[in-house]
């Protein structure tokens, strides 16, 4: 299968070198932190920071809330990638830049690969703080992708095993974890009073600009995958006056750090 980065691939293979050359080599995992979680990388022990500009082709990233570095550290006893911050594709990025740390991530030689975001709750049930383990996708920015149909297999993305490991953790841990399906819209807008109806309709339970793209990528290249959702805001129909991208960024400083122990006993389990 070919990859639109595979044909340009040099890009790839050269930022992996310059991350092996600053001692980031044989990763066990890598992690994706999304809007706003960027706090999560500021706790990090023992930590080599390689900022996304150092590193040749990385796409750069200018959305307020990401930091914009690889880190290389221990967590929960793994060798761990930790992504901090990503570009979407209502930048105007192309599939090969939103797929360029997946890309690097399985290059180097990680197996596990760990996404976050900030999403909207659709499941009325849902508050805000929730985190919420994802069991499948809507990808609604279908289409993107120039590639034949058919080359990301989509069935089963989302590890059962790593969610099995995921809800145990949770457990030990008295975290609340709601699980669900999450759609992930082309923004940038959040969603209207009618979207919302739509996606309950459609049986999402969150709704994010990222991820799924990701995920695709990533499945496609034999990588087991764990999606967390942190909701950050829980638009309902009826009260609902329009979500802000302060209330998410606040909502993700405050819930950064439960997301991440999270991720990081889940790790320590595997
Ligand atoms: N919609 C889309 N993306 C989001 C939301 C939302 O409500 N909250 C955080 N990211």
């Amino acid at each position: 299968m070919t990859h639109p980065r595979d044909t340009a691939g040099v890009s790839v293979a050269a930022a992996a070198k310059l991350l092996v050359e600053r001692g980031l080599a044989d990763p066990d995992a890598a992690v994706v932190l999304g809007s706003g979680l960027s706090s999560f990388a500021d706790g990090l022990g023992d930590a080599l920071v390689v900022p996304y500009s150092d590193i040749p082709g990385f796409p750069r990233t200018a959305v307020s809330g990401h930091r914009g570095a690889v880190i290389g550290c221990n967590l929960g006893g793994k060798r761990t990638l930790v992504f901090s911050g990503r570009v979407h594709h209502y930048e105007g990025c192309s599939p090969a830049d939103v797929t360029f740390s997946v890309l690097l991530a399985a290059e180097l030689g990680a197996s596990v690969f760990v996404i976050t975001n900030a999403s909207g709750g659709i499941d009325p049930g849902f508050d805000v703080g929730d985190l919420m383990l994802i069991s499948d996708q809507i990808a609604a920015v279908t289409g993107q992708q120039r590639l034949p149909p058919g080359t990301f297999r989509m069935v089963g993305a989302y590890s059962e095993r790593l969610r099995a490991v995921a809800r145990s953790a949770a457990a030990d841990a008295k975290i609340r974890l709601r699980e669900g399906v999450y759609l992930g819209s082309l923004g940038p807008t959040y969603e209207t009073p009618a979207e919302i109806r739509m996606a309950r309709l459609m049986g999402a339970s969150a709704v994010g600009m990222s991820t799924v793209s990701e995920v695709q990528a990533a499945h496609s290249r034999g990588l087991e995958v764990m999606g967390m959702a942190l909701v950050t805001n829980v638009p309902l129909p009826g009260r609902f006056h329009g979500t802000t991208h302060e209330e998410v960024l606040e909502a993700g400083r405050r819930g950064a750090g439960a997301l991440v122990s999270l991720v990081s006993s889940t790790l320590e389990k595997l």
